[in-house]
């Protein structure tokens, strides 16, 4: 460790050093791909502007461009925008206009600028139209501000992208149609960027059907003809951040983060190689991706044995009845893959097996640094105003060398259906309801620059072998760097660029919800509460189990917290987080389905019911994916998300055993802002898990949580309610009673009857240590949620070595006092990690007789605590 240090440090001197010697170095921007045509136009503008991603807006009264003008407005928004771009002026009507652009023959992007605001006496609520051109229907009966309020960063900035082919001598109509008579059309900006012939259009000279998209469930490959127009959904960098249009190969089309799609484990490996110059093919030209793209991945982690028990997957919420274009980029530069066959993996898209032996050393001819685009096509069946998921399960072949499976980038295009038609519905007005929220200005990743620096300081030297190998090094301390991704979610957040569809909630009518209940017969009932049961059911003909919980009617409070779990967990996708399959709420019923978690609570099993015993390794892996399930919460969705009712009823336990936190009802959307630190609310909550200090002084922090989770972990360990009213007075509380065993060195005395033995000493004592910290009285104190998965993972590392006999096992709770001091003294010196992305980490101390001592303990010094005399 200490070695690495100095080499780090030399490292950095040198690097410093070689800035220094080059003083003129600025990061080349070589256009790979000069558009023939690029039209920006500010509509309802008369002056031009550029804005700082590279584009001049024209104003449109400057141009010829507008059709049926004189029935038009152009007038400026009533409050200043927030966000760069053409978002000062609109074009607005009561009846329909048309923009018509001269351009010349072949492919075209076409983008769509909209800010949902007043406009002199243009409200927002009555903007309500659709969008055609030539035989294509971009939007039907589009109802802005609607869709505004539930886009996936919402604000009032919408933006939409479609590619359209254009024939010999037409002009590229857009007409924009009031949908009803009071409602109105209206446009800020539109952009029109020529692509290069076969970037996503097929070449129809070209015979070979082997780069042409493949039929999900069929063998043949469709081409995508001039005829079919495609609307952008996503076009995702896996695993890094964004790529703003700025950065792109010469089309403005930007990149967005992949992250709140993902929802399995996966980890990320970021800058694999920045030396390997991209080679680039005649079927991968090299304006398909920016190289930043290929340089970035995510990948399932290192534990082979663990990833061949899951899929790495993307859920991409889509509009069912059509078909879409998918488009995956890979790029192999790992230097432990040397040959086909070394890493190899399956590929589902929508549950369907279309790759057996996913090479992409293969792929790409055995050679390094060549980037590889897969294309598949899939019908998702349904009817036009359902949502739906598309699925995207990757999964190692395991025959294959390495147990893994990663992907650098993802396209997802909507393709018209046969009536022309591309548009969706809009997003239920359910999501409407919830206060708005003020656009989030997306955070700057400080890593991405020093990467983007480095990156030409590695291009400028690789000639210089002295430097070549400063850069190996980094490169390999870059590597080890990979982080988990639930640790690093959060800090790359999109920037709203990109038009996704919100709304990812089936809505089930009453009579599908008695269908799958036999009319809520008290034989599928599993569950009662104060909000009403919960009944099991199967839908879709009985193919998904669902559980189904009927909310009591009436109330409204009840109502309050329904819209607010529909709101919260629409958005959220992780293993360790319930999903909300859908809900109905016709007829007065307020109904919620959710996926069925077989096991029922955490509670459960741990004490209360004849279940067997869970081991003391479960239990830790069970709090482990809670506390992931957690940290998701707080820092993977757009905006933190308190929980706010944490507790071993609302763990949920899966056939596998996996974690699943449930029951949003209370959740809130946590501060917002810098300036905020926390939000004020009424206190609510359950008893025995309420965090004092937010019952005190109302202010709800993601600390709250931290809190609960504390008393869940005590729960865990000592296999007893929070609050027992029947016991002596000392021990009615268990975190007032854990605090004082603790503070004595005997929280032994605690430990489940049926869990004595098989707790490692110094895994208890860190257990404890963790849990009691979570408990301080000051927020501020406590560990984040991070903090609390870090520690848990390394006690059930800890908890595994002495089970293998590196450590000694104790036999009972009393042995633990005299283990304490040893385990005391070689731990003293543990240090803090260099968690590259973990801010506000938790350095303070938990109130115990150690609080010098840093907790957060990094993976790689766990080999030197078997070892204590290593020191
Ligand atoms: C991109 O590829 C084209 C054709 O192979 C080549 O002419 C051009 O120089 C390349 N551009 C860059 C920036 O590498
Ligand atoms: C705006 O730009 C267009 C196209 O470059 C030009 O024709 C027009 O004169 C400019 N208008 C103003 C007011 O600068
Ligand atoms: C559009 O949505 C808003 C809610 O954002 C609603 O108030 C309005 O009535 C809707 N307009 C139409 C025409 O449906
Ligand atoms: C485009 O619009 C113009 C003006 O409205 C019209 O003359 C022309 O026929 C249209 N062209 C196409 C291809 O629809
Ligand atoms: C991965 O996904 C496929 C397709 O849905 C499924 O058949 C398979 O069982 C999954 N594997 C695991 C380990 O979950
Ligand atoms: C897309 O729309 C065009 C024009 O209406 C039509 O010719 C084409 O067949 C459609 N594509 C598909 C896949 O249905």
């Amino acid at each position: 460790m200490e070695k690495t240090c100095t080499g780090f440090a030399l490292g950095a001197i040198l690097l410093h050093l070689l800035l220094l010697s080059l003083p003129n170095l600025s990061i080349a921007e070589v256009t790979v791909y000069s558009p023939d045509e690029i039209f920006s136009i500010g509509c309802g503008s008369s002056i031009n502007s550029s804005t700082p991603d590279g584009r001049n807006w024209i104003g449109d009264s400057n141009t010829k461009l507008l059709h049926d003008s004189q029935n038009t407005v152009a007038a400026p928004a009533l409050t200043p925008s927030t966000q760069q771009g053409p978002y000062t002026y609109a074009r607005l009507s009561h009846s329909q206009f048309t923009y018509s652009f001269p351009v010349s023959t072949g492919p075209k992007f076409l983008r769509l600028f909209f800010r949902s605001t007043s406009y002199q006496n243009f409200d927002p609520p009555k903007a309500y139209f659709s969008v055609k051109s030539g035989p294509y229907t971009l939007l039907k009966d589009f109802n802005a501000s609607l869709n505004a309020d539930a886009d996936d960063e919402p604000g009032e900035y919408l933006f939409r992208e479609y590619c359209i082919h254009l024939e010999d001598g037409k002009r590229l109509n857009i007409t924009f149609i009031p949908t009803t008579i009071d409602s109105y059309a209206f446009i800020n900006g539109i952009e029109i960027v020529s692509m290069p012939s076969y970037l996503y259009y097929t070449n129809p000279d070209v015979v070979d059907s082997a780069g042409l998209p493949q039929l999900v469930g069929l063998t043949n490959p469709i081409p995508i003809e001039n005829n079919y127009a495609l609307e952008t959904k996503y076009r995702l960098r896996v695993g890094d951040a964004e790529i703003p249009a700025s950065q792109d190969t010469g089309m403005l089309r930007s990149w967005d983060v992949d992250n709140k799609y993902v929802t399995s484990q996966s980890v990320l490996s970021l800058d694999i190689d920045t030396i390997t110059k991209l080679r680039f093919t005649k079927t991968t030209p090299n304006y398909t991706a920016p190289d930043q793209v290929y340089r970035s991945l995510r990948n399932m982690g290192p534990d082979s044995s663990k990833n061949l028990r899951f899929n790495l997957t993307w859920q991409l919420p889509i509009d069912s009845g059509f078909t879409y274009l998918l488009r995956l980029h890979f790029c192999e530069l790992d230097p432990g893959v040397n040959k086909p066959g070394d890493l190899s993996f399956y590929i589902f898209v929508h549950d369907q097996l279309v790759e057996d032996w996913a090479d992409v050393l293969g792929w790409s001819d055995e050679q390094k640094g060549v980037p590889v685009v897969r294309q598949y096509a899939v019908f998702i069946q349904g009817n036009q105003h359902q949502r739906a998921y598309l699925s995207l399960k990757m999964h190692p072949n395991p025959t294959s060398l390495a147990k893994d499976a990663k992907l650098n980038g993802i396209e997802l295009f909507k393709i018209n259906d046969s009536t022309g038609n591309l548009a969706g519905p809009n997003p239920d007005p359910l999501r409407a309801q919830t206060p708005e929220v003020p656009h989030h200005s997306s955070e700057k990743k400080s890593n991405g620059t020093t990467r983007t620096l480095f990156a030409a300081i590695a291009g400028a030297v690789s000639g210089v072998v002295l430097l070549s190998l400063i850069v190996v090094f980094f490169l390999v301390k870059r590597k080890k760097n990979v982080a988990v991704d639930d640790k690093k979610e959060g800090t790359s957040r999109g920037s709203g660029s990109s038009s996704l569809p919100t709304n990812l909630c089936r809505y089930f009518s009453i009579a599908e919800v008695r269908a799958a209940t036999n009319n809520f017969d008290k034989l599928f009932m599993v569950g009662a509460g104060g909000f009403g049961n919960v009944y099991k059911g199967y839908i879709d003909d009985g193919a998904t189990c669902v559980a189904i919980k009927r909310l009591k009617p009436g109330s409204q409070q009840g109502k309050q917290e329904f819209v607010n779990e529909i709101e919260m967990l629409s958005q959220l996708r992780h293993l360790n987080l319930v999903s909300l399959v859908g809900y109905c709420n016709e007829s007065n019923e307020m109904i919620l389905v959710y996926e069925f978690i077989d096991r029922g609570t955490l509670r459960e099993h741990i004490y209360g019911t004849d279940n067997p015993s869970l081991s003391w390794k479960h239990r830790l892996q069970i709090c482990i994916g809670a506390s992931r399930g957690l940290h998701y919460l707080h820092t993977g969705a757009k905006h933190m998300i308190i929980h706010r009712d944490v507790k071993s009823t609302n763990i949920l336990l899966d056939e596998k055993w996996v974690a699943k936190v449930s029951d949003f009802g209370l959740s809130r959307i946590g501060p917002i802002g810098s300036s905020m630190t926390h939000v004020s609310t009424q206190v609510k909550g359950s008893i025995g898990y309420l965090d004092p200090e937010y019952y005190k002084r109302q202010r709800l922090t993601e600390k709250s949580d931290v809190y609960s989770f504390g008393v869940v972990l005590l729960e865990v360990l000592s296999g007893r309610q929070p609050l027992l009213r029947t016991v002596e007075k000392q021990q009615v509380s268990l975190v007032d009673w854990a605090k004082h065993l603790y503070h004595k060195g005997s929280l032994g005395a605690i430990v489940d009857a049926k869990l004595k033995g098989q707790i490692a000493p110094q895994c208890l004592h860190r257990f404890g240590e963790v849990a009691l910290s979570c408990l301080l009285e000051d927020g501020t104190q406590r560990p984040s949620m991070n903090d609390v998965v870090g520690v848990l993972e390394f006690v059930l590392q800890l908890q595994d070595s002495a089970v293998n006999g590196v450590v000694p096992l104790v036999v009972s709770g009393e042995d633990y006092e005299d283990s304490e001091d040893m385990f005391s003294s070689t731990h003293s010196s543990m240090q803090l990690s260099d968690h590259s992305n973990s801010t506000g980490l938790n350095t303070t101390s938990y109130g115990s007789k150690e609080s010098d001592r840093l907790m957060i303990v990094p993976k790689n010094v766990f080999s030197e605590i078997n070892d204590p005399k290593g020191r």
